[in-house]
């Protein structure tokens, strides 16, 4: 039907006769002549009509936007002083011979032309409008490119692209799982792969050496602006390797990305910087390393203070006082700072000192805050040195158990590098390294994974691990870019000793073990090779390419925070007949919504 996409008319056609195809785009009625933008996938062009032709003319004037044209014409140079800088066709317009409306349409519930903010809810339940933006449809080549880019890297590199099942049972990444009731098995269900991980180290026993997919992940989990409760994986494994291959293998893969679609150049190679380190400077270990902002230690000059919401944290070996300096920050108000406190009480912080340096010269009579009073001269100049504050700064300060200082200064450290214009231009990767293997859950006083089981650990023998498992290491990485966790993956655990031995120390006895994963314990018996892999966010990686705000921008057809698909209404009720056929009876449940 068509010679040439409307985006690719430009001047090379000029006085050639193309065929294009397209949604009307807007029509604009000038004096006698009417023009149509024409859209498709590629972009726009001018189409003119022109009275001279009183049957095309004719046509014209009943079209309305979003109709279906296609339209015959000569391209043509546009008479100057009208062309269009911002189009790659805005230096011609086609002269329309021939017109033919292929479809109407009702008018729209919103403008394909605006490129501004909409309603959310709109967008979703008319996402199939909503995607004909040309934003978004932007954002879908940059992710079809993307996938094409990664998927050559790895098969130029031998990496076989293999299938993992759907229907499978639970691979804990922890989250809820989705599960679906089998029908030939009543009472039993399939649980949906948070991720393929078990699969894929199978693959490795297998022999298959270097695996890749592209796979379809699912959390039940509470979601977020990165977090969907099914989004994309790529998904790789590789036999007889090493940390230092795998992260230099995937860091390449990642700059040319970059390089091939975005024509940036990542830094070669990414920093690394240990758990412990970004935890220590930054709170968090995914740091955006824009934020030219840092967490400064003061938890061994505050014991001895004679303010408890410092001195109590500063005993507590579980406790943390830390000291944040925004440069300039002094010219904050009572109401902004006021402000932040609310802000960092989302995390659980109990309160948000602060010292204003008005003169640094002038000692403590230069400073002006409520808890100076409190603090010996000595204290006063470890902090002065550490933060190394200068006149009109101000220091905040978060005392309480670390985890909450962690979380509630890491916040804080963002949204001060944002509010305050402190995010520099750019690209800043960088690999996390030395995770600790398990972390403490107080609340059930338990070992938990930090990555997932299957982890390997630094130490080689059980007895090691066992000994102090609370300061043992883990082989895992993760890849950081702008504050995001793009990806994350481990050398695994190949001995069956100690796959079994990570299982006591989480708590899953022998028994459970068997029945949950007797199959890869099976396995780890026959030969298997050590391995490793890692898996990225999709979503995330395309989200912050294409400098989109959510990774709902970058999927074509995403689900809402509560996990809900409005443009097809899904979840929905099903027939009584339907659950019966699957031994499912529905209980009432409080509310009608499961608790949170
Ligand atoms: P992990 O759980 O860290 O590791 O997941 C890998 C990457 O997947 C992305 N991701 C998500 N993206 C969108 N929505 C979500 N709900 C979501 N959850 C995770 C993140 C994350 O870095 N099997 C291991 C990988 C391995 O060890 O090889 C795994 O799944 O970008
Ligand atoms: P208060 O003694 O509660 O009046 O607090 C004195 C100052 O310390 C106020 O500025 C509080 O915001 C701040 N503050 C209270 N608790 C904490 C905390 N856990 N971490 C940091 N600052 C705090």
């Amino acid at each position: 039907m068509r010679s040439h996409y409307c985006g690719q008319v430009n001047e090379s056609l000029v006085d050639q006769n193309v065929d294009v195809c397209g949604w009307v785009h807007r029509r604009r009625d000038h004096g006698g002549v009417i023009f149509v933008d024409l859209r498709d996938r590629e972009g726009l062009v001018q189409i003119v009509f022109d009275p001279d032709s009183p049957d095309t003319f004719a046509q014209a004037e009943r079209v309305r936007s979003e109709y279906v044209l296609r339209v015959t014409g000569l391209v043509r140079r546009r008479p100057a002083g009208t062309e269009n800088a911002n189009l790659p066709s805005g230096q011609v317009e086609i002269l329309c011979q021939k017109l033919e409306i292929l479809n109407r349409s009702e008018p729209l519930p919103f403008q394909v032309e605006d490129e501004g903010e909409l309603n959310e809810e709109i967008r979703m339940r008319y996402r199939y409008l909503d995607l004909r933006r040309p934003l978004m449809q932007r954002r879908m080549q940059m992710r079809a490119q993307s996938t094409r880019v990664l998927r050559r890297f790895l098969d130029e590199r031998n990496f076989l692209d293999i299938e993992t099942p759907i229907l499978t049972k639970s691979t804990p990444e922890g989250a809820r799982d989705y599960l679906v009731p089998s029908r030939t098995h009543p009472g039993e269900f399939f649980a949906l792969p948070q991720s393929p991980q078990l699969f894929k180290q199978l693959l490795m026993m297998s022999g298959m050496d270097r695996y890749y997919q592209i796979v379809r992940c699912f959390r039940d989990e509470d979601l977020r602006a990165d977090r969907q409760p099914e989004f994309t994986q790529l998904d790789i494994e590789m036999s007889f390797i090493n940390e230092e291959q795998i992260m230099n293998l995937m860091e390449d893969m990642i700059r040319e990305l970059f390089a091939q679609v975005l024509e940036v150049a990542l830094p070669h190679p990414f920093p690394r910087m240990t758990h412990a380190e970004a935890v220590a400077r930054f709170g968090i270990d995914r740091p955006d390393l824009r934020i030219p902002l840092e967490l400064v230690e003061l938890k061994d000059v505050m014991a001895a203070v004679d303010f408890k919401v410092f001195s109590a944290p500063a005993k507590d070996p579980h406790g943390r006082v830390v000291a944040l300096r925004l440069p300039k920050g002094g010219e904050l108000s009572r109401k902004e700072i006021d402000d932040y406190t609310t802000y960092v009480a989302r995390y659980g912080a109990k309160g948000l000192a602060y010292i204003k340096v008005n003169d640094v010269a002038q000692g403590r009579e230069g400073l002006q805050s409520p808890i100076v009073k409190f603090l010996p001269d000595d204290v006063i100049s470890a902090i002065m040195q550490r933060t190394r504050a200068g006149n009109g700064d101000l220091i905040f300060f978060g005392a309480d158990k670390a985890k909450v200082v962690n979380e509630s200064m890491a916040a804080l450290r963002v949204k001060l590098g944002h509010d305050h214009g402190l995010v520099e231009r750019g690209w800043r990767p960088l690999w996390v390294i030395d995770f600790p293997m398990f972390e403490r859950d107080d609340k059930d006083n338990r070992w938990v994974a930090l990555h997932h089981p299957f982890t390997a650990p630094k130490v080689d023998s059980v007895d090691e691990m066992n000994a102090d498992p609370g300061n043992c290491i883990s082989r895992a990485y993760d890849m950081v870019l702008n504050g995001t966790e793009l990806g994350g993956g481990s050398i695994r655990i190949h001995r069956p000793e100690m796959q079994q031995a990570v299982f006591g120390l989480l708590g899953i006895g022998e028994e459970e073990a068997k029945e949950k994963f007797g199959f890869l314990l099976d396995a780890l018996g026959y030969g298997c090779p050590p391995h490793g892999g890692l898996a990225f966010g999709l979503d995330r990686l395309v989200m912050l390419m294409s400098g989109a705000a959510s990774i709902r921008d970058v999927m074509a057809f995403p689900k809402t925070q509560s996990a809900a698909c409005l443009l097809t209404s899904a979840p929905s009720p099903v027939a009584d007949q339907h659950l019966r056929e699957l031994g499912v009876r529905l209980r009432k449940l409080e509310g009608d919504k499961p608790a949170a």
